[in-house]
């Protein structure tokens, strides 16, 4: 069968080699999936570059998620979900082959009405969407909600998640275009850096008090002006590197008004949590999909062995969509 191998880090294009490798066998409590498709997110980049928070060994698979149809395994879970379409959920990566050997309790069952892209897409994004605005936070109907990246696939389902449930988003992207889009989609406000300053103008749109609930995917000097514009007591989240330079605070700031900075990383979290938990995160994901509140919107596609134009087109900045990896079926 065919895999994506990389045996040294790097840039994904020049890394990333297609390899024929043998197809693996399920062991006990293992299903054997055929993999259809599988997104190229920015933690996969991420790890390829070698700048992921945990590396696997060398040499790797990349793929954190995907979607695939189970053809054997072995045990009570396995029997389960023989034969159906399942989310592939692999957090050390290794999705990017036509089939993958995995325990059978990441292979989880997804709803008949998605279609294979969003199938594909099911939780790196929706989950942390999802677990960041309802179940870390509960953030109230009214509140108002800073994001940056804001444009982002996972940007896009906080503003619809803000729309089902109330809260105000307010939306920092880096370039104009995006503006009227995104309020079209939902999002409250919008602020583009590239031509607004953004402290200031968030602290217009607040009405001069802030926010107490803000999400950082950026970092850099994107990421330091947002904790100006945090409110007493507001929090700040950070959730990705997009921008790969580090955040300058001045202490006085967190001081004053007793605000916090926090990390969060979506498979910590999951390690951290009871199977009931992720049975209705499952569950409450697959109802948010197929409502349309954490859906992607899905770009181009391409067969493993275009890997270097794949990944070309997924380091893209302005991007329309995520960009698929087919191994079969769509
Ligand atoms: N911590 C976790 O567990 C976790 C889980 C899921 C996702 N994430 C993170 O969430 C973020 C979004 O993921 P995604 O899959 O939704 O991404 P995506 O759909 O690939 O979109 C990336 C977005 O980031 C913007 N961007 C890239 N570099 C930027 C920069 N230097 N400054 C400002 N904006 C920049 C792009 O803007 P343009 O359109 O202008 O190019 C684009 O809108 C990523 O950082 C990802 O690693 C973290």
């Amino acid at each position: 069968m065919k895999a994506i191998v990389c045996e040294r880090w790097g840039e994904p294009e020049e890394v990333l080699q297609v390899r024929e490798v043998p197809k693996p066998v399920p062991g006990r409590g293992e299903v054997c999936v055929r993999m259809i498709a599988s997104p190229i997110n920015p933690s996969d980049l991420l790890m390829v570059r070698g700048q992921y928070g945990r590396q696997p060994s060398l040499p790797a698979t990349p793929g954190f998620e995907g979607v695939g149809i189970v053809e054997a395994g072995s045990g009570l879970l396995a029997r389960r979900v023989l034969g159906r379409r399942v989310a592939v959920l692999n957090s050390g990566g290794g999705n990017w082959k036509e089939y993958v050997v995995l325990p059978a309790r990441q292979a989880i069952p997804v709803p008949k009405e998605l279609s294979d892209e969003q199938a594909a897409t099911f939780f790196v994004n929706p989950a942390t969407a999802l677990v960041l605005t309802r179940y870390i936070w509960q953030v109230p109907a009214g509140a108002w909600l800073l994001q940056t990246a804001a444009g982002s696939t996972l940007g896009r389902m906080v503003i619809r998640l803000g729309q089902r449930f109330g809260f105000r988003t307010l939306n920092v992207v880096r370039r104009r275009e995006q503006v009227e889009e995104l309020l079209r989609l939902g999002g409250t406000a919008v602020i583009a850096t590239n031509e607004e300053p953004l402290a200031e103008r968030a602290t217009i749109l607040t009405g001069g008090e802030g926010v107490r609930y803000a999400l950082d995917a950026v970092g850099g000097a994107t990421g330091s002006e947002v904790v100006h514009v945090l409110a007493r007591g507001g929090r700040l989240i950070v959730y990705g590197t997009l921008a790969g330079e580090p955040l300058s605070v001045d202490p006085r700031t967190l001081m004053v008004g007793q605000k916090r900075i926090e990390g969060f990383w979506l498979s910590e979290w999951v390690r951290a949590q009871k199977l009931w938990t992720m049975l209705g995160l499952f569950r409450q994901i697959g109802t948010l999909m197929k409502a349309g509140v954490l859906i992607s919107d899905i770009g181009k596609s391409y067969a493993l062995t275009d890997i270097h134009a794949a990944v070309r087109q997924a380091s893209l900045p302005g991007r329309q969509g995520k960009v698929l990896l087919r191994m079969s079926g769509i």
